[in-house]
């Protein structure tokens, strides 16, 4: 550690930086420790704080020990969850690693709930089927009850301090330090007493998770703000297929708290005002366990048709009262303590009331299976990855399947880790020297913004995109709505512009992050509405009212998106991958998509 004088930087040199602490971070961060490789994980949070230890329903694999199941229709489960918008050779790589990433875990100590025979314990998850799309649900959600997410970081942040990652907890990264096109280190700030830390590394992986909290109502933790969206905008870099959120069936009415999908997967379904199953007349196959989107859809066109339930009809309900209490109390421990905090309801006997939340973000920073990050077409950017949700990679496309992204964490955080290594193993590569000029810009940019003497203040800017979000780029989206939503989120940069985070003469030392944040969230939430305005179809999560269908012919395509420092977009495409990556399989081509 070197303190540089000249701008009070603490300067710090590793082989690899990994910027968070979630599954993906931790699992590519432990990889290269193990591989003797100095390896730094810097992360906002505590690492098991984060927002993995979340997911509740389980991770994927067609292990096949609660029936037979094969990886091949995992994959075609997974494009056409994804709406064809998936790259074919990412998705097979995923799925094809599935089960080793499972029996890995197994192997440092995930304690799975178990059969009676004692292999790891899999449930149905909405759109996972068997003999491609013909047979029965698939058992392919390998569950530790209902707090997978919770299990699987413990065990790899207790892997990572196994293997010595050196962690920086509660520092939160500003900016990436770029030269002549190479990323050669990170800026970040200690929150803890504000001093400036540089980074240089041969290689910075990216693992910041998603951006849901650019929607008021969403089952993302507070710290879900795309920090490395944000950074790679600032760097001049794209992002991709941005109008693609995920709604979840199942948050909460009022409180957004995630109630797995799992619960439908232990034979929990919805029921409308009527007391009626409606999926059935939705997805008359898969009923209550169709794809994300298409659950989502069907609910919010029964509230809006007057079906909902409660005073207001603004809901639906969600029913697991039917099911023995013993495998409640088993299976489903997490949300019933959570329907009782959160709904006051005692799920043996009460259903819960639920209503479609932002979940998750297919969108994120381009990257190739390996992780590397793209800049544009096939083109990497030197010392730069990204893996997790704050990834593109594209397995997930225009919609994700459930229990699909905890596999991706895995998956592509261990091949970011063994790339990384061997790529540079060959190239020699050496730790960047910095410039004395490297993050002067960032903490000039914090200066300015602790100066400011604005009229807006963070809580209430951030609370009007969210809002604007929410209404106006939600579930289902028409011209008019993106075009209002398009007009007011670029009312919120001007606004933006007028900042105070200093005027009550004293700062908490939270204002100035959550206004970092803030900046990072503003950034996608227009690259979303931008994104979402320019795509004349719906596929996946995007529904046009005024584009119902998909187009293959037209938008087969992904979304590559730049945002300049006043929010201005300029957009462009880049056609899906649909080919396999390997020979012996076929690419599956696009059909109706019908559950
Ligand atoms: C859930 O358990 O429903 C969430 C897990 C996921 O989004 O894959």
């Amino acid at each position: 550690m070197v303190v540089n004088m000249a701008e009070n930087f603490i300067d710090h040199s590793y082989d690899v930086v990994v910027v968070g602490a979630g599954g993906a971070g931790l699992r590519a961060a432990l990889g290269l420790a193990e591989a003797g490789l100095k390896t730094a994980c810097i992360s906002k949070l505590f690492p098991t704080r984060s927002h993995t230890v979340a997911a509740q329903g389980g991770i994927s694999a067609s292990l096949g020990n609660m029936g037979k199941d094969d990886w091949r229709w995992h994959m075609y489960d997974t494009v056409k969850g994804s709406d064809w918008l998936g790259d074919q050779d990412a998705i097979e790589f995923m799925v094809r690693h599935a089960s080793e990433a499972v029996i890995e875990l197994e192997h440092y100590g995930m304690p799975f709930s178990r059969t009676k025979e004692g292999k790891i314990y899999q449930r149905a998850f909405g759109g996972m089927t068997t003999e491609f799309g013909e047979g029965p649900p698939a058992l392919r959600t390998c569950a530790a009850a209902d707090r997978t997410g919770h299990a699987m970081l413990h065990t790899l942040y207790q892997q990572s301090l196994k293997h010595k990652v050196e962690f920086f907890v509660e520092y939160f990264a500003i900016d990436l330090l770029m030269n002549d096109g190479e990323c050669v280190g990170v800026v970040a700030q200690c929150m803890e007493d504000g001093t400036f830390h540089r980074f240089a590394a041969k290689t910075i992986i990216l693992a910041t998770g998603g951006y849901g909290r650019i929607y008021f109502s969403c089952t993302s933790a507070h710290s879900c703000t795309g920090d490395g969206g944000g950074m790679v905008v600032r760097a001049g870099l794209p992002l991709q297929d941005t109008e693609f959120v995920q709604f979840h069936p199942t948050g909460i009415y009022g409180a957004g708290c995630l109630i797995t999908e799992g619960v439908r997967g232990e034979g929990g379904y919805l029921t409308n005002s009527e007391g009626e199953r409606f999926m059935e007349r939705y997805a008359p196959s898969a009923k209550d366990l169709a794809s994300r989107d298409v659950v989502s859809r069907a609910m919010t066109l029964e509230i809006r048709e007057g079906r909902g339930v409660g005073k207001n009809k603004d809901h639906i309900y969600l029913h697991i009262n039917h099911l023995d209490p013993e495998i409640i109390h088993q299976r489903l421990p997490g949300i019933s303590e959570t329907a009782k905090i959160f709904a006051g309801v005692d799920v043996t006997k009460q259903p819960i009331p639920v209503l479609p939340t932002c979940h998750y973000n297919m969108g994120g920073i381009p990257a190739n299976y390996y992780g590397e990050v793209l800049r544009s077409g096939d083109d990497t950017v030197s010392g730069l990855m990204a893996v997790g949700e704050a990834a593109c990679v594209s397995v997930h496309g225009a919609n994700r399947l459930g229990s699909n992204s905890l596999l991706d964490l895995v998956v592509f955080g261990k091949v970011a880790a063994e790339h990384c290594i061997k790529s540079l193993s060959q190239n020699n590569k050496q730790i960047p020297k910095l410039h004395a000029n490297d993050g002067v810009q960032s903490v000039q940019k914090i200066n300015q913004l602790l100066d400011n003497q604005g009229e807006y203040h963070t809580a209430d800017l951030r609370l009007e995109m969210q809002r604007i979000m929410q209404t106006d780029v939600s579930v289902f989206r028409d011209e008019k709505t993106l075009k209002t939503g398009k007009g007011l989120i670029q009312a919120v940069w001007q606004k933006f512009e007028k900042i105070n985070i200093s005027d009550k003469g004293m700062i908490w030392n939270t204002d100035l992050i959550e206004t970092l944040e803030f900046e990072n969230l503003l950034i996608q939430a227009t690259a979303t509405v931008d994104a979402a305005l320019n795509r004349q179809e719906s596929r996946g999560a995007h529904a046009r009212e005024d584009y119902a269908e998909r187009d293959d012919k037209n938008w087969m395509k992904h979304t590559i998106i730049t945002i300049d420092e006043k929010g201005g977009t300029d957009i462009s495409y880049r056609p899906v991958k649909d080919q396999p990556m390997s020979n012996d399989i076929q690419s599956i081509p696009p059909k109706k998509r019908v559950y």
